[in-house]
């Protein structure tokens, strides 16, 4: 009986870490989406099209020659994505693609991608960039190990699926990059505004006891990233 329950908390343990899904691995060769929310049941991807009406178009974009635009100045980046929302025909393909233009200073707060690993290419710019891997040790079974590079023109990292990370221009001139994911939808999980900004929001006291934080600090974070 006991190795039984061993064998159970193990396996809870486990599933219990890292609950995340993979893309499945498509069975056919093309499945473009049909943009209509109103005749599908989203299972896994979306609904796809005759393959007799696919087009070249379904399978292309442009644009990412420029920069997006900055949309919040406090954080200094833009970014544009190519996704299953905006290329049908990467439904099922498991793979979607994100241009980041930072200002000097720009800052992609702490994040994570539940379903996908991020490959960054460095194209202008110098960016800091981290991820955090949890490695317990005996005195804090949460402890953290970051993996963090300073990354030129041509270099290349990869942040491991659902790792929390950042990038952060520390260089005097604007940096571009671009990221690709396996996943057509990596899922974007911003650390601060999952928390502080939730709807309904989540109690002051539980906030307070999570963070071991003043109810003013709480308040004052709900407020900056509402
Ligand atoms: C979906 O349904 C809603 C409400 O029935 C309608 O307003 C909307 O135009 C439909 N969308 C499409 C793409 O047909
Ligand atoms: C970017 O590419 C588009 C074509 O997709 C072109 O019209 C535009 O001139 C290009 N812009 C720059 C700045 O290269
Ligand atoms: C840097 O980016 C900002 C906007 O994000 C833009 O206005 C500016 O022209 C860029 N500078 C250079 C040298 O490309």
């Amino acid at each position: 009986m006991s190795w039984f329950i061993t064998i159970l908390a193990i396996a809870a343990l486990f599933s219990s870490q890292l609950a995340y899904a993979y893309d499945v691995n498509p069975l056919q060769d093309i499945c473009v989406a049909v943009q209509d929310s109103n005749t599908s049941v989203f299972v896994n991807g979306k609904i796809c099209k005759d393959p007799k009406l696919a087009k070249a178009d379904d399978f292309f974009t442009s644009g990412f020659n420029i920069s997006g635009e900055v949309v919040d100045k406090k954080y200094g980046y833009a970014t544009k994505i190519v996704d299953i929302n905006n290329m049908p025909g990467l439904n099922t393909l498991g793979i979607s693609i994100i241009r980041a233009d930072f200002e000097p200073k720009g800052f992609i707060q702490f994040h994570a991608h539940p379903r996908a690993t991020e490959m960054i290419h460095i194209l202008e710019g110098i960016i800091y960039s981290g991820f955090l891997l949890l490695l317990p040790n005996e005195e804090n079974i949460y402890k953290s190990r970051l993996f963090a590079k300073i990354l030129n023109p041509g270099d290349v990292f990869v942040i491991p699926q659902g790792l929390i990370h950042f990038a952060y221009n520390v260089g005097s001139t604007n940096a571009t990059l671009f990221a690709s994911f396996n996943s057509q939808s990596p899922g974007f999980i911003l650390i601060p505004d999952i928390i502080f900004a939730s709807n309904p929001p989540i109690l002051d006291d539980a906030l307070v006891k999570g963070f071991q934080l003043d109810k003013n600090v709480i308040k004052e974070l709900q407020k900056k990233f509402s």
